[in-house]
């Protein structure tokens, strides 16, 4: 797919076909790509857990932050967790941080693992959404080493409906041209 169609027209999916499944060979083919994304000091330091069946339904009970997620994951065949090995991205080897902005890198580096991830799976048919709400049990319960953060899970599987694209912002309220 031609790359500014594919982010254009990718879209987060909440109501996932329960009727079929996502093969570990696409889901390996999309991981594939996302771990090509830039890294600081390319330290890569995303990793991906692969959830489905009971895993995937344990994990959708860690949702009282918000319930719309819990029904969101019993409707998708796959969860992928994504995780960072904590404080190597934008850390000296001393383990100082390397900029004011602290352990900020490593969430802007798996911020991009994210969207190449979700890219990718819809280049490869698949839809996604990105979820950010969950309860605090949910490393515990997905089994995230020590050493490692959960940041985002993503719902994986073929879309059941068809959402309109939500408003974005105009260009003038987005950049800032000087010279
Ligand atoms: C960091 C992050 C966290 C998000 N968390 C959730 C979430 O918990 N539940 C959900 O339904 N959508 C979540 N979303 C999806 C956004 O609501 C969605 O990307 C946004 O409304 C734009 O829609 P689009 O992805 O279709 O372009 C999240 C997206 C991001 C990037």
């Amino acid at each position: 797919m031609e790359t500014v169609k594919c982010i254009k027209e990718r879209r987060s999916v909440r109501k996932f076909d329960t009727s079929r499944e996502v093969s570990r060979e696409l889901i390996d083919s999309v991981i594939d790509v996302s771990r090509f994304s830039p890294s600081w000091k390319n330290t890569q330091v995303t990793r991906y857990t692969v959830l489905t069946g009971d895993s995937k339904n344990a994990l959708a009970d860690c949702t009282n932050t918000w319930a719309g997620n819990g029904d969101i994951m019993r409707s998708a065949p796959m969860v992928v967790a994504l995780s960072i090995v904590d404080k190597r991205s934008g850390y000296e080897r001393d383990g100082s941080p390397s900029t004011p902005l602290g352990n900020g890198w490593q969430m802007f580096d798996c911020g991009i693992s994210a969207q190449s991830f979700c890219l990718a799976a819809f280049d490869a048919g698949l839809s996604t959404v990105i979820m950010g709400l969950y309860d605090d049990n949910a490393a515990e319960v997905i089994g995230i080493p020590e050493g490692q953060i959960l940041t985002a899970l993503i719902a994986v599987g073929y879309a059941a409906e068809d959402p309109a694209a939500p408003k974005r912002k105009e260009l003038s309220d987005l950049v800032t041209y000087k010279n």
